[in-house]
């Protein structure tokens, strides 16, 4: 039996997708895929409202274009904010890669605080900064918007902004920010199968890469974009996830990028008074993710039971991450997933854990 999926990615493809992932090949040198490349970016430019920078298009999970941003941007010393396990990655991910690295660390379910960043943006040792806006493991939403305008009181930080499980259900506008790289992997926010991931790259951003050695092959961002200035990737780009990303943007334009967020925002309310209402949330007060919702679960419910018993009846959702696995569960509400099939979910859940709220 199908499961809709309710975990934070991948999430459920809509069909429509699906069928535009089997579209026929095309040569990726050929002029069909330099005008698939060019419409994706005006699409795309469109979703950023970015008129300046560059948007590439990495055959890769989240992760390879990660790896890009350290080894791209870091020439001195980068500072990891981390708050979980994604983050914590990041920070792992620049020392794996030779860089300087240091951690401005969080605990486990609080957000990281500007002041903070900025006390450690002041010592002058740093010339890039690692943020991780929606902390996946533990359902925390970093504030952005503040933690943007203390990092450009430092021009010459180079701010990367992990946006995998935000980007497409949260705005962000790179340009409006600052932000010099801004990185989501697809299968979450945007409603696609996994192995694409979409990364705006500032001007400013560019220009460092070029001053920084040993950027390694696959993603230089140098090289990748003297290929897009021609619409085509070094390397062979992953087809089926390109086609399905124009069909995407088009339903999402249709639906509206506000909307969208509107949407993403409606579930995530409905999801959290559901979870106060007979749990407790993780995160920080003030701090919760809009694209998932991790719940303490001071229940002590037995979740691989309840996901064995909802797999029966079609969903799964997922149990807590890392070392918080057994203290939490989280529930996505993202992608193109509706307030309908959020209600329903939950309601199984009510019925199965005999729950009241
Ligand atoms: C916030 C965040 N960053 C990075 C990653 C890594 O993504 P991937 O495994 O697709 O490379 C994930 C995956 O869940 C994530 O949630």
């Amino acid at each position: 039996m199908h499961k809709k999926l309710f975990i934070p990615g991948p999430i459920e493809v809509h069909p429509d997708i699906l069928k535009a992932c089997s579209t026929p090949m095309i040569s990726h040198r050929g002029k069909d895929y330099e005008d698939l490349h060019g419409r994706l970016k005006s699409k795309l430019r469109a979703f950023f409202n970015a008129k300046g920078g560059s948007i590439f298009l990495f055959t890769s999970s989240s992760t390879g274009a990660m790896e890009a941003a350290v080894r791209n941007l870091v020439g001195k010393c980068v500072l990891s904010c981390t708050c979980g396990a994604f983050s914590e990655r990041w920070f792992e991910i620049a020392k794996e890669n030779g860089k300087e690295a240091e951690a401005c660390a969080a605990e486990w379910g609080f957000a990281n605080k500007p002041e903070e960043i900025d006390k450690r943006l002041a010592t002058g040792k740093v010339d890039a900064i690692t943020v991780v806006h929606n902390e996946t493991s533990t359902g925390v939403m970093n504030p952005i918007e503040a933690i943007a305008r203390v990092v450009r009181r430092y021009p010459d930080v180079m701010f990367c902004v992990d946006a995998v499980s935000s980007m497409a259900g949260v705005k962000i506008e790179p340009e409006a920010l600052g932000i010099d790289v801004l990185l989501a992997g697809v299968q979450k926010a945007w409603g696609l199968p996994p192995g694409l991931t979409i990364c705006y790259v500032s001007d400013r951003a560019l220009a460092k890469a070029r001053t920084v050695p040993h950027r390694g092959h696959y993603f230089d961002f140098v090289q990748m974009k003297k290929f897009d200035e021609k619409n085509q990737t070094p390397e062979t780009p992953v087809l089926p996830l390109l086609f399905a990303l124009d069909a995407q943007l088009d339903r999402m334009m249709k639906e509206g990028f506000d909307n969208r967020y509107a949407r993403t925002l409606e579930m995530a309310q409905a999801c959290r008074a559901w979870a106060q209402e007979r749990f407790a949330l993780f995160p920080e007060k003030g701090y919760e993710s809009v694209t998932l919702t991790a719940v303490l679960n001071n229940q002590g419910a037995d979740i691989g039971k309840l996901n064995a018993e909802l797999a029966r009846r079609g969903a799964m959702i997922s149990e807590g991450y890392g070392k918080i696995k057994a203290k939490t569960f989280r529930i996505a509400h993202m992608g193109d997933i509706s307030m309908d099939d959020l209600r329903w979910l939950l309601g199984e859940i009510d019925d199965i854990l005999r729950l009241k709220g």
